[in-house]
């Protein structure tokens, strides 16, 4: 069951005058990442052919992610009206490929591959989260408090099922970390700067991967307050099994948020020349 449908959305409040165009193309290249849940789920079903249970919590989830690209990509097209969704995610789905021919996960273990999957939404729960505290636009601050909730769920669903498999296939700490932080640099892969182009580039123009990845990353990590990093960094902690509160997830999380705010001035700057 969705918790939440886009028919419940109150579409009839969307006030163009309130719309942050900084906003607009972050929102076209989200719906685009979102909409390709389906294909994940795919991947998803392969990696645990023989787990019926998480099969179905997996197509489950991959319906909500479908549901965040289509009501992201309504709102864009409200937004921006000559911007077409469907023919801009037909681009992204036709270049952009998940390893859909899997047996096993690419992570190389099941409990991997679910903290992989925690890492996703830790990520997108604190970006949406962002996104919604910044929008003043009344549509899309309700669209992204939708979202974002069904992240922290969807954190919740991988996360149990992960603890499930860490039982029985025991991958220690140093591993379970170089997982999490290896998904987490994967973030500047072509995924997001892929959708960036496919969202806000006309059909025919290059890709470039370097001047994508910099665009989106300089817009994204401006919306960005210390407190959602800091309730990221728990997230992370609790995923690879560390305590999500106290000095070291303190200091995590201080460290990353300068980190940040340096790779936001250095995206910025790339992106600029
Ligand atoms: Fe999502
Ligand atoms: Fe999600």
């Amino acid at each position: 069951m969705k918790h939440w449908r886009i028919e419940d959305v109150a579409w009839d409040r969307f006030d163009p005058a309130k719309v942050d165009p900084d906003l607009i193309p972050l929102v076209k290249a989200a719906a685009m990442v979102e909409r390709n849940g389906t294909d994940y789920a795919i991947y998803l079903n392969r990696v645990f052919g023989d787990d019926p249970d998480f099969r179905q919590a997996a197509d489950y989830w991959a319906e909500e992610e479908v549901q965040h690209g289509d009501a992201l990509g309504k709102w864009a097209m409200l937004a921006d009206p000559m911007w077409d969704y469907q023919a801009a995610f037909a681009r992204y789905k036709a270049g952009f490929q998940l390893p859909l021919d899997a047996t096993a996960s690419i992570r190389g273990s099941r409990t991997g591959e679910l903290i992989a999957r925690c890492m996703v939404e830790t990520g997108t729960s604190s970006y949406y989260t962002a996104l919604g505290e910044a929008a003043q636009e009344p549509v899309l601050k309700q669209i992204c408090r939708h979202i974002a909730a069904d992240e922290f769920r969807h954190f919740k669903l991988f996360y149990d099922h992960m603890r499930r498999y860490l039982a029985r296939e025991n991958i220690g700490l140093l591993r379970r970390l170089r997982i999490a932080a290896g998904r987490i640099g994967e973030s500047e892969d072509d995924e997001l700067a892929y959708a960036w182009h496919c969202g806000n580039h006309p059909e025919g123009q290059a890709y470039e991967h370097a001047r994508c990845s910099a665009a989106y990353m300089s817009r994204a990590m401006a919306f960005y307050r210390f407190r959602h990093i800091e309730r990221g960094m728990g997230m992370i902690f609790k995923a690879v099994g560390l305590p999500p509160r106290g000095r070291l997830s303190d200091l995590s999380a201080k460290a990353a948020w300068r980190l940040m705010q340096w790779r936001r001035q250095r995206f910025a700057t790339k992106f600029a020349a």
